[in-house]
């Protein structure tokens, strides 16, 4: 029998576990705040930012909101994080990408404060990840770390491959999977678009990471029997629902499922976990900032 991963459980749990660390840093005055910065119309970073508020709320993290309009100078942007660099009541901040094509990304990421990082996209964070000794761990690979830790999938010599290469999940996916640590020690091979042929390594894996953003890019054909499948996909496709649109993910579901061992559903199986895990490494922030220790889930 396939096993549904089932990411709103775990994800729930991961919350439920930050309730105690956040109560204990409200008693020191250092309840965790978090700050979203959005410079955007598209209605999809719309979505997730107020997602994201709306976590923050539930658990007891205070949020932070500011919106730039997206035809704004790209130092308006730079302003706002120096601004959230400062705030003390900030523990750690959150600009929603994609910018706008006239501000630099790069630009954006190294002016965080990279103690404030809880994306862990500053570069002092992401080679710091790289070196093995992470601070932030960007939060879907560190998300789908908590799953494969709660469902016992062995990584340790384990063929692992990641279909995809960005700084949001590829790359550090990868990273994580190569480290010398427990969730980690994994044979990885990182296929993505100049891949010659895909199917020939998504056969080898026994853990496989879909995180290409292309829709259904993946069938069951393409799989090795009882593999765990972890799909990152979240594809907007037009459908006849009463939104306009269905969410799909990178995975065929219903013929993968029949070969997978263990399979993210979409929705529901790594989105909720990259949303707890902005949490938790919110509260971690803030424990650090504080000098409060804390127990984290
Ligand atoms: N856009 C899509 N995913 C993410 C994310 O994890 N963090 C930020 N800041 N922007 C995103």
């Amino acid at each position: 029998m396939t096993e549904v991963i089932d990411g709103n459980a775990v994800a729930a749990d991961i919350r439920e576990g930050l309730t105690d660390a956040i109560e204990r840093l409200a008693d020191a005055d250092a309840r965790p705040g978090l700050a979203t910065v959005l410079m955007s119309d598209d209605p999809a970073s719309e979505t997730y930012v107020s997602m994201k508020q709306r976590d923050c709320e539930e658990v007891g993290i205070t949020s932070h909101h500011v919106e730039i309009d997206p035809d704004a100078p790209a130092a308006e942007l730079l302003d706002t994080v120096a601004g959230l660099n400062d705030d003390p009541d900030v523990n750690g901040i959150l600009v929603q990408m994609p910018v706008p094509d006239h501000v630099d990304e790069r630009r954006v990421l190294r002016a965080i404060d990279p103690a404030k990082d809880v994306d862990g996209f500053h570069p002092e964070n992401v080679g710091r990840m790289v070196a093995g000794n992470a601070r932030f761990k960007p939060c879907t690979p560190h998300g789908i770390q908590k799953l494969l830790e709660h469902y016992d999938v062995e990584t340790e010599g384990a063929e692992a491959v990641v279909v995809g290469r960005s700084d949001i999940v590829g790359k550090p996916m990868a990273n994580l999977l190569i480290q010398k640590e427990p969730l980690g020690n994994a044979t990885t091979t990182v296929c993505h678009s100049r891949t010659a042929d895909l199917a020939a390594h998504t056969r080898e894996a026994d853990v496989l990471v879909a995180a290409a953003g292309v829709p259904e890019m993946i069938d069951g054909s393409m799989l090795k029997g009882g593999a765990t499948v972890i799909d990152v996909g979240i594809n907007r496709v037009d459908a006849d629902t009463e939104k306009g649109y269905e969410l799909i993910g990178d995975v065929e579901y219903e013929s993968a499922k029949d070969v997978a061992g263990a399979i993210t559903p979409v929705p529901g199986g790594v989105g909720p976990m990259t949303r707890a895990m902005l949490l938790y490494n919110t509260v971690w922030a803030a424990s650090e900032q504080a000098n409060v220790d804390v127990d984290l889930p």
